[in-house]
This record gives structure tokens, C-alpha cells and sequence, in this order.
């Protein structure tokens, strides 16, 4: 890289110049997969908010168990009902897995379209025989990596949120059959948005994934904030005033997105011949602003059901915390109904916990946009009267 490269990496799913916070859970996840089909972090999710750094933490866990002898197969459930399915996919890719441990003109083992077992699938429903195929492919990789000497196969699924049930099962009883019911080293290790918990894996098919170890990836503390945004200008040759560090680091609240945001805008002033002092730092902190309003306040935003909106409109209403028995009052709402909206809005990081029954904004734009949807719900309501 040449010398002005800028390191910072401002865009969704780029590896940061430097990870930081994340060591105890990269230690958790290749402890489980040393230990094997019977520790219960063999299959894990890695869960949180947008923008957190899910798919970075997926991406160094899985280079790091490639390092220790595990051959990777990684899908992403990109889209929701997408219409390929996610578990041809992983068949694919594991296929893919197998031809380039094993030339095809040297195999041994049948084949996964012939044979004699294949027949006998043609009675079974398309789920079972789409989870059988998986199976067969995953557990002959997972032998073929093992002859080689190596440590077993990891199923590796991104955007985790957008699993269909049907894809669900097809991919949890094939892992299952093979981890826990033949102790094969297929080992899984899946990221998405923390609704799930609420969404996904209380239904029925989902048993497997419930069971699964849950790894919480939340924003990084202060320190870490700092060390982010320090290590990288450090070795640029750019030093950064401990009182302006704390200045940056507290304006990206730890968010992994808005410190490389923040440190990339830095660095392209500075490269611009801007000086690195206050001003310099408060301007990078507003282009980092625009940043987060454009690329993660408006998209969560636009994602929102109107139940969700309207609830964030009802606490518009309070200038500090709103308590949660307010908000349900303002709807017209049951306490159970708005307490499953508030979950919901905790686990995709619009809004936070900050006491018992209160919930505050996560974030000020959030709340300008809830104040402007609350405007047009009355001046429908003033309108249509
Ligand atoms: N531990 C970390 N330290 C510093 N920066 C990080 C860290 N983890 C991620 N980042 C940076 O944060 C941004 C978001 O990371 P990433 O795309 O991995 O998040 P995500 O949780 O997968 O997002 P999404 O919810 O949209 O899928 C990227 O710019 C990435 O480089
Ligand atoms: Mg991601």
C-alpha cells in the first residue's frame, strides 16, 4: 500500500486496519472448535445491530480456524426470500470444497447426483432430500479434510436474519445429523441482526439455531474506540492529541462504522494539507455525521414497520428517557404489545435501555426523523378531522 493509502475502511463488510475489542470472542469461538462437536459453541451466532462489525468478526474467526486446519464454506442469506435458496448454496460451495481437495479423476467416493442412495431419496419430501444431499456433501469434506490431516469443515452463513424457515431446517438437521449424531467435525458459525431472537428462532424448525451459543457483538468501549482510530494514524506517521482522541472517540460512541468514518475523513484532510487540530477533528466528526445519516440512520429508518415508527413518534414526545408505560398509553397500546416493539428497536440499535421501564434514542438523528413522523401523523389526524 502506498504510504497515503487511506487505511480507514468506512464501508459494510471491509476488515478494519486494526480489530480491536473483539479477542475474547475470537478465543471463545476456536476454543469451541478445538473442543469439538460436544462443546456447546461448536455451532454459534454472532448477534447485534447494524454496523456493529458482525461480518468482520465472521471473516477473522473464519480465517483464523482456516489457519488451525478448517476448510471454510461460506453463503450469505443476502436478501430476504431471495429466490435461490441458501442451502443450495452451501451445497455448492461444499462441493466446490471437495473438487478442490480432490480432482474429480481421483475420487473414490461416488458422487453426490449417483449411487445407489440416491434413489432411495427420490420418496422423501424435498426437504429431507435436499438435507441429506447437504449432509452427504458436508460429511464427505468433512472425511476428505480429515484424511488430509486436517480439523473438520465450518458452515459459515452471513446475514443470518434472512434465513427462510425451510432453509433453516434443511441446514440445521444436516449439521445436526453430522456433528451431534455422528460426531463429525462440521462445525457452524452464523451473523445477523439480534431481532432474531425474537423473530426467527422461536419458531418452530429453528430449534437447532435456538441452541445455538449466542455471541452479543455491541459497540466497542472508549478505550477501544480510541485505540482504533490511534493505531492506524500512528502508523500513517499522524499523531492525535489524547484531548482530541477522546473528542473523536466520544463523537463515534464506539460505533465501529462512524470511527472508520471518522478516521478516514481525517486522514483525507490531513493528506489535503489540513492541519490535525480541533477544527480539523470537528470537521471530520460532521462529515462522519453525513455518513451515518446517508448510509445507516436513513437505511434503518426506511426498514422500520409502522408500528415501529409510530413508536419512536410517541417518544418524541419526551425531551429526555420516555417510560415505556407513556409510550403504550400515547398508542393506545397493551404493555405486552409495545414491550415487543421496544425489543425489537433495542436489538437493531435505534433505541437504548437506559433504566428500569425507559427507553432513550440511540441517536439525536433518529429522533429528529421520529419528531418529523410524529408532525405528519398530526397533521393527517388535523387533515381528516
Ligand atoms: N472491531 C472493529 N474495530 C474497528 N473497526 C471495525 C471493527 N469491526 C468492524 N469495524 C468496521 O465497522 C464497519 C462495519 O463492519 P461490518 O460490516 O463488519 O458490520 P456488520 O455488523 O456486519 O454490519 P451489517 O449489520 O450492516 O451487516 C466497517 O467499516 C468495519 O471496517
Ligand atoms: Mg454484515
Amino acid at each position: 500500500m502506498d504510504d497515503t493509502a487511506n487505511p480507514f475502511t468506512p464501508s459494510f463488510g471491509s476488515r478494519p486496519p486494526f480489530l480491536v475489542g473483539r479477542d475474547g470472542t475470537l478465543g471463545e469461538i476456536q476454543k469451541a472448535l478445538q473442543a469439538g462437536p460436544k462443546h456447546p459453541g461448536f455451532a454459534s451466532l454472532l448477534l447485534g445491530p447494524r454496523g456493529t462489525g458482525k461480518t468482520t468478526l465472521l471473516l477473522e474467526a473464519c480465517e483464523q480456524a482456516e489457519a488451525a486446519g478448517w476448510v471454510a464454506c461460506k453463503a450469505d442469506a443476502l436478501v430476504p426470500n431471495a429466490d435461490a435458496s441458501l442451502h443450495q448454496a452451501l451445497l455448492d460451495v461444499t462441493l466446490d470444497q471437495i473438487d478442490a481437495l480432490q480432482p474429480p479423476d481421483k475420487r473414490t467416493v461416488s458422487g453426490l447426483q449417483a449411487g445407489p442412495l440416491s434413489a432411495s431419496w427420490d420418496n422423501l419430501p424435498a426437504p429431507q432430500r435436499s438435507s441429506r444431499r447437504l449432509q452427504r456433501a458436508l460429511g464427505e469434506l468433512a472425511d476428505l479434510v480429515a484424511a488430509q490431516g486436517g480439523a473438520g469443515v465450518l458452515a459459515v452463513v452471513d446475514e443470518f436474519h434472512n434465513l427462510r424457515a425451510q432453509d433453516a431446517s434443511v441446514i440445521a438437521s444436516a449439521i445436526q445429523q453430522l456433528a451431534k449424531d455422528q460426531d463429525k467435525p462440521v462445525a457452524l458459525l452464523g451473523a445477523g441482526l439480534a431481532h432474531v431472537e425474537h423473530t426467527l428462532l422461536p419458531h418452530k424448525g429453528f430449534t437447532f439455531f435456538q441452541r445455538c451459543k449466542r455471541h452479543r457483538i455491541l459497540n466497542l468501549s472508549l478505550l477501544e474506540a480510541k485505540q482504533a482510530i490511534s493505531v492506524p494514524l500512528d502508523d500513517g506517521g499522524m499523531r492525535l492529541d489524547d484531548d482530541l482522541l477522546c473528542r473523536a472517540a466520544v463523537a463515534t460512541n464506539g460505533y465501529p462504522y462512524a470511527i472508520q468514518s471518522f478516521g478516514f475523513h481525517l486522514w483525507e484532510a490531513t493528506h489535503q494539507g489540513a492541519a490535525i487540530d480541533a477544527a480539523g477533528v470537528d470537521q471530520a466528526i460532521e462529515h462522519m455525521d453525513d455518513d451515518m445519516t446517508a448510509n445507516v440512520l436513513v437505511p434503518i429508518w426506511d426498514r422500520l414497520t409502522p408500528k415501529s415508527r409510530d413508536f419512536l413518534a410517541a417518544m418524541s414526545a419526551d425531551d429526555g428517557p420516555s417510560r415505556v408505560a407513556d409510550v403504550a398509553a400515547r398508542l393506545g397500546a397493551t404493555p405486552n404489545l409495545v414491550n415487543n416493539y421496544r425489543r425489537r428497536l433495542i436489538d437493531e440499535g435505534v433505541i437504548s435501555a437506559v433504566g428500569y421501564g425507559l427507553v432513550d434514542f440511540a441517536n439525536d438523528r433518529i429522533k429528529e426523523a421520529a419528531r418529523e413522523h410524529q408532525a405528519e401523523l398530526d397533521a393527517f389526524r388535523t387533515g381528516s378531522k
